[in-house]
């Protein structure tokens, strides 16, 4: 198991850097590519753990997926056309590899096994179970369906209309993708608009679907043709670095090609609700997602609400806005995060324990935190709780710390983040 050493900046982070495709973007392409008739061409796509994961299985599935310099070419199998696995199908770490995968496999006419890591084995997955099962899913799992492993007898499935009661993309999508098995239209509703690239995906493929507010509508048993699809830069990826250049002194930096949905870009709200320095410059569309170009200089950062409304758009970049919060001056309070308690790792537990460690006041709270700024950081040996995310915001808050910061565990960044430590040294070195 290897270790990151983070040692305080003693130069700002300057330079032009991009990161890696969006991870979830990643897997919707490469899971309805394997769903279209024809080649989908997916470039600019996530080389983390997380989607060669995906990939696997639908090599797995029977699809074709040939390689070449810009990312993948898979040529579609049909809706149905995916033959039976093999071999249990492992999605490592990745909850979305999982539940969108649950949804596909739920509507085959064949058996498949999808599995995980221990700490994916251990998260709720009686969120998707349950709507796959009032579709007519045969599914099994441990604790009821509760846990992964989950046995998947897939069979033909009908349409339904799905309240659910958290709003979560992974849900949504896992519903939308067994939609298009069922005859006629399937319906999800959730309390909240999450990320809406299923959608955007399905509506760029061709696909007939209806957004009203938070009611999705999809149409069942439409084939469609595979499209090239630009993968754009993981805005969860640049906020690491949006992060360490608004406090790290004297910072100046562009993040070009980053994915910018605005159910993805609540990381930019809050950035700037805090006081920050960043601009959107560039701005286009790309396979029917907006993306642009991120130039963020280092600024006094104030404490901020971050209440309910904003949690799905900010999801997961709460681990590195606690470390903006630690930073900024006065208090920062996260509340209505619940859902960060069943991610990766429990994130607010984490955050909490590591944080306090270096010397941050703060109370950890059911939904959230509440974050004293100000103090100055101090060196600690921390650990990564196997999570990507808790790894790159502890190694951005060792820049600031007043000693190094040594993180333990750290192979999980390679889940979403392969080559983390490498930019971080460029940007910091660009300077000299
Ligand atoms: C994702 C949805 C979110 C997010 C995860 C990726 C997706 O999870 O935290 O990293 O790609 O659909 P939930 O659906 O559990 O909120």
């Amino acid at each position: 198991m290897s270790q990151l050493s983070i040692a305080p900046a003693t130069r700002p982070l300057c330079g032009m850097v991009t990161v890696p495709g969006d991870k979830s973007i990643t897997h919707r392409a490469l899971i309805l590519g394997a769903l279209a008739q024809g080649q989908t061409r997916v470039t600019g796509l996530s080389q983390g753990d997380d989607c060669l994961n995906t990939l696997r299985a639908v090599r797995g599935l029977g699809v074709d997926v040939q390689e070449i310099p810009e990312g993948v070419i898979l040529t579609g199998k049909g809706l149905w056309g995916l033959t039976e696995p093999s071999n249990v199908l492992d999605c490592g770490n990745s909850g979305t590899g999982l539940r969108l995968l649950a949804g596909v496999l739920a509507g085959q006419d064949f058996f498949s096994v999808l599995t995980g890591d221990a700490s994916l084995r251990s998260r709720p997955m009686g969120r998707v179970v349950k709507p796959l099962r009032q579709m007519g899913a045969t599914i099994s799992g441990r604790q009821g369906g509760e846990l992964a492993p989950l046995v998947i007898q897939g069979g033909a499935l009908k349409s339904v209309m799905y309240e659910s009661p958290v709003a979560s993309a992974q849900i949504k999508s896992c519903v939308l993708l067994a939609g298009l098995f069922t005859e006629g239209t399937t319906t999800i509703k959730e309390p909240m608009k999450s990320r809406d690239h299923t959608e955007r995906m399905l509506g760029y493929l061709g696909i007939p679907l209806c957004v009203e507010g938070c009611n999705v509508h999809v149409e069942g048993r439409q084939s469609f043709e595979g499209k090239p699809i630009a993968v754009p830069g993981d805005i969860s990826a640049a906020a690491f670095f949006l992060v360490a250049a608004s406090i790290v002194p004297n910072s100046e930096i562009l993040l070009t090609g980053i994915g910018l949905n605005p159910e993805r870009t609540g990381i930019l709200d809050v950035l700037s609700m805090m006081g920050a320095d960043i601009a959107i410059l560039n701005k286009r569309e790309e396979s029917g997602e907006p993306v642009g170009d991120l130039r963020a200089r280092a600024t006094r950062l104030t404490g901020t609400t971050i209440g309910p409304e904003l949690i799905p758009k900010t999801i997961d970049e709460l681990p590195i806005l606690c470390v903006a919060a630690a930073l900024a001056d006065g208090e920062t309070r996260i509340a209505g995060a619940q859902e960060l308690r069943v991610k990766e790792t429990d994130r607010i537990h984490a955050m909490a324990v590591e944080l306090a460690r270096i010397g941050v006041a703060l109370e950890e709270q059911p939904d959230g935190l509440v974050i004293q700024g100000g103090s100055s950081l101090r060196g600690s040996v921390c650990q990564s709780y196997g999570d990507h995310r808790v790894v790159m915001s502890l190694a951005i808050a060792g820049l600031v710390a007043k000693e190094p910061i040594l993180i333990e565990d750290v192979d999980c960044v390679e889940t979403s983040f392969p080559g983390f430590q490498g930019k971080l040294l460029d940007l910091l070195t660009n300077s000299k």
